[in-house]
């Protein structure tokens, strides 16, 4: 398996970053993960204005043009030709001699790319939905930044696993903001809710694809914050993400999420979601690119 490394393709095991990169001795870097249904990124153009978010927001530049991130992102996914696969992408501040805070004056970026098989999302977990906890939020006040220093995310998790569950929905200040690794949604009254975005939460492409998809198919929805006490009151949660999709939660902290089972907005979301992935990848293979 070819992966990219600073300006070339080498198989994974060769490919090497020195000790003394910023991303590996202070978590200095940012990253990517995209989805892609056979052999098509989906919502690249997204992905890449979220990378270009986070690079400004820890003063990076852009290492490279959108147009050579396609480039790099194509071949890679073509040794896997017309699969399931996703990108994930990474760009630290890169190595220099001394360990220092303070950002180099000249900087030279390391930047990774690789294509790995897309993991189906589980089919028993999609029918059964997925059992969440409750964790305080411990994070930083940049959380809109996709910053690869993930220890607070990675805690989360863990006692999300702990408690035999599979996400951790994290709270802020009383209010729900976002799972350890994905967005969350709740459906009270037929009405989908979600937090707004801000600094304390990722804004996620599959977040805002779920509210492009309710607006278009007429399904009411609104931004508004969303006390914890809220999602046990919910008569559906759902969590959101590249990979998850949109998965139904039918328990939070050990109790069941109304009757227990996926609701039928879900349903109709879900369905939503599949078609339009669909139809996206219809009209690809119809034009011969994104
Ligand atoms: C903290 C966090 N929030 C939200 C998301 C969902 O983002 P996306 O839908 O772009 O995958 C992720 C994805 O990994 C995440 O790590």
């Amino acid at each position: 398996m070819l992966v990219y490394l600073n300006g070339d393709f080498l198989p994974l095991e060769q490919a090497r970053v020195p000790v003394l990169d910023r991303g590996f001795l202070f978590g200095d870097g940012v990253y990517e993960v995209i989805p892609a249904y056979g052999g098509r990124p989906f919502r690249l153009t997204e992905h890449l204005r979220r990378l270009n978010h986070s690079l400004g927001a820890v003063r990076m530049e852009a290492p490279l043009e959108n147009d050579q991130w396609r480039q790099i992102i194509q071949r890679l996914l073509d040794q896997r030709m017309g699969e399931d696969q996703q990108i994930y992408l990474q760009v630290t501040r890169g190595a220099y001699d001394k360990r220092l805070h303070a950002i180099p004056e000249e900087v030279h970026p390391t930047v990774f790319v690789m294509a790995t098989p897309l993991t189906p999302r589980d089919p028993a977990l999609v029918e059964q939905g997925i059992a969440v906890v409750t964790v305080e939020d411990i994070r930083w006040q940049r959380c809109d930044i996709k910053a690869i220093t993930l220890l607070a995310n990675i805690l989360a998790q863990q006692s999300a696993r702990d408690a035999g569950a599979h996400e951790a929905i994290l709270v802020r200040d009383g209010l729900a903001t976002e799972g350890s690794a994905s967005n969350f949604f709740l459906v009270k009254k037929s009405v989908i809710l979600t937090p707004p975005k801000s600094n304390h939460l990722l804004p996620g492409i599959t977040r805002d694809l779920v509210l492009e998809l309710a607006e278009k198919a007429d399904l009411p929805w609104r931004e508004r914050e969303i006390p914890v006490a809220e999602l046990r009151e919910a008569d559906e949660v759902w969590v959101t993400s590249s990979t998850k999709e949109v998965m139904p939660v039918s328990r939070l902290d050990g109790q069941a999420v109304a009757n227990g089972k996926p609701g039928p907005m879900w349903k109709k979301m879900d369905a939503l979601y599949a078609e339009y992935k669909a139809q996206l990848q219809q009209r690809l293979k119809d034009s011969g690119h994104e």
